[in-house]
C-alpha cells in the first residue's frame, strides 16, 4: 500500500513531471506503474477487503458500546438480545453468520444458530468466574485455504465483544447489588419507624388493658355461680390476655430495649427455651439437634429479649414442621462475633414472602393463633444489639435463620467467659 501511494505521488507531482521532460522516460514510467498495479492487483483487492472488514468491526464495537450506554438501566438480557444482530453484521459473510450468547445457563441465539457448521467461541468471565460464552458460526462452508473459515481479525473480534459483554454484566450486577442494599436499608429504616410508632401505642394501650383484665377477673370471681356470666366473662378475659400478649411483644419490639442488660450466655438461654418447648417437640415428632460451642463468650444483652429471640425462632420452626422434622440450634463464635443458627426442614418460605416476614403483623398463619410479630420482635432486638439476621429458605426443604451478634467488650476490655 505504501508503495502504491508513493508511486502515485511521484507521477502526479508537477515537480517530478518537469524533471521527466523526456517523453520516453515518462511513458516508460507510466508503463512500469501500470505493470506494478497489474502485478499487485490481488494484493490491492485483499487490502481493500481487509479495510472493509476492519471498518465493519469498528462499527460493531462502536454500536455495542453505544448500546450498553443507552441500555445501562435495562435488564442485561435486553443487551444480549440486541448484540446478536450487531455482531452478525461484523462478520465477513453476514448472510450465513449466526450468533449465540449463553449466560447463566440461558441461551440467547439468532434464528438459525442450530444450523451452524463452523464455530468460534469466547468465554464470558465475570470476577474470574466463567458464567457463559459468546459463539459465532457459519451455516455454510466458507473455509479458505489461508485463514480457515474465520479471519484472524474475527478471531480477535469475538474476544473483544465477549470482554465488552463481561464488562457490561459486571457493571449491571454491581448496580443491582447497590439497589438491593439500598432497598434493605430503606426496609430496616421503615421497621425502625414502625417500631417507634408501635412502642408509643403499646404503652398507651397497656394501662386500659390492665384495667379491663383486672376488672373482668374481679367480675369473674364475684359471680362464680352465674354460669351465663362466667361464659361471657371468660371470653373477655381470653381476648384481653391475647391483647396483652400482642402489647407485650410490641413493647419488646420497640427500640427502647437497651435497659437491664447483663452478660448472658446464649447456650443457657437455648437450653431454657428447649426445656419449655421439649414436650411440644416430642408430641409433634420433632428432633432437636443442639450443636453448642462450650466456650461461647457471653453477650451483653437483655436476657428476656434474647430468650424471646430464641423462642420466637424455635416456635416458627416448629410451626413450619407440622409433620415432624429436625430443628437445629447451633452456636459458635470468632474474635468479633457470636453466631446463632436456627434451622428447620419444614415447608420453607415462598420467595414473594421473603421481603415481608420481618414486617409487624405479617403472618401466613391463622389469624387469632398468631400475631405476626415474632420475627419483627426478633429483628428489633437483633438490631438494637447491632447484630444482623439473614434467612435462607427453600420451598419444601426448609429455612435457616442465621444471627450474628457483635461481641461487646466490658469496661475492662475483656470478654467475660
Ligand atoms: N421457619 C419458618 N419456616 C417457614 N415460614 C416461616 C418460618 N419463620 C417465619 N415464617 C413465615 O414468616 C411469617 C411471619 O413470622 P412471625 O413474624 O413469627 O409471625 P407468625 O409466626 O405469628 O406468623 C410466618 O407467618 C411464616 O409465614
Ligand atoms: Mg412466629
Amino acid at each position: 500500500m505504501g508503495l502504491i501511494i508513493k508511486e502515485f505521488f511521484f507521477v502526479s507531482n508537477p515537480f517530478f513531471l518537469n524533471k521527466f521532460s523526456d517523453i520516453n522516460s515518462k511513458i516508460r514510467l507510466e508503463l512500469s506503474i501500470e505493470n506494478f498495479m497489474e502485478e499487485n492487483k490481488d494484493y490491492n483487492i485483499s487490502l481493500k477487503a481487509k479495510l472493509i472488514e476492519r471498518i465493519k468491526e469498528l462499527e460493531c464495537l462502536y454500536e455495542i458500546a453505544q448500546l450498553t450506554l443507552e441500555k445501562s438501566n435495562s435488564p442485561i438480557q435486553d443487551i444480549f438480545i440486541e448484540v446478536l444482530p450487531i455482531a452478525i453484521k461484523a462478520w465477513q459473510y453476514p448472510e450465513i453468520t449466526e450468533v449465540s450468547i449463553t449466560f447463566d445457563e440461558k441461551k440467547y441465539a439468532s434464528t438459525n444458530f442450530d444450523k451452524g457448521l463452523y464455530f468460534q467461541r469466547s468465554e464470558i468471565v465475570i470476577n474470574n468466574q466463567k458464567r457463559g460464552c459468546l459463539e459465532v458460526c457459519y451455516t455454510q462452508d466458507k473455509s479458505n485455504a489461508v485463514e480457515g473459515p474465520f479471519l484472524a481479525e474475527e478471531r480477535a473480534l469475538i474476544n473483544i465483544i465477549a470482554k465488552e459483554l463481561s464488562d457490561s454484566v459486571e457493571r449491571y450486577e454491581s448496580k443491582e447489588e447497590k439497589k438491593i442494599l439500598e432497598q434493605k436499608l430503606r426496609h430496616s429504616d421503615r421497621l425502625a419507624t414502625v417500631g417507634e410508632l408501635t412502642a408509643g401505642i403499646a404503652h398507651e394501650l397497656n394501662e386500659p388493658l390492665g384495667s379491663i383484665l383486672g376488672f373482668a377477673q374481679l367480675i369473674e370471681e364475684e359471680n362464680i355461680n352465674n354460669q351465663y356470666l362466667q361464659k361471657d366473662i371468660k371470653k373477655i378475659i381470653n381476648a384481653a390476655v391475647h391483647a396483652r400478649e400482642v402489647i407485650r411483644k410490641l413493647m419488646l419490639y420497640s427500640r427502647n430495649n437497651e435497659k437491664d442488660t447483663t452478660f448472658v450466655n446464649l447456650n443457657t438461654i437455648i437450653s431454657d427455651g428447649f426445656y419449655l418447648l421439649e414436650n411440644r417437640c416430642k408430641k409433634e415428632n420433632i428432633t432437636i439437634l443442639k450443636v453448642l460451642d462450650d466456650n461461647l463468650p457471653e453477650l451483653k444483652a437483655n436476657a428476656v429479649q434474647i430468650n424471646q429471640v430464641i423462642v420466637n425462632l424455635m416456635v416458627n420452626a416448629i410451626q413450619a414442621m407440622p409433620n415432624g422434622g429436625n430443628l437445629l440450634l447451633q452456636t459458635n463464635f470468632d474474635k468479633k462475633n457470636i453466631y446463632l443458627v436456627v434451622q428447620d426442614n419444614g415447608g420453607g418460605i415462598p420467595e414473594n414472602y421473603m421481603k415481608k416476614i420481618f414486617d409487624p403483623f405479617f403472618t401466613t398463619k391463622e389469624i387469632g393463633s398468631s400475631t405476626g410479630l415474632g420475627l419483627s420482635v426478633v429483628h428489633g432486638i437483633v438490631n438494637s444489639l447491632k447484630g444482623k439476621i439473614s434467612v435462607e429458605s427453600n420451598l419444601g426443604i426448609g429455612s435457616r435463620f442465621e444471627l450474628i451478634f457483635p461481641i461487646k467488650k466490658d469496661d475492662d476490655g475483656d470478654n467475660k467467659k
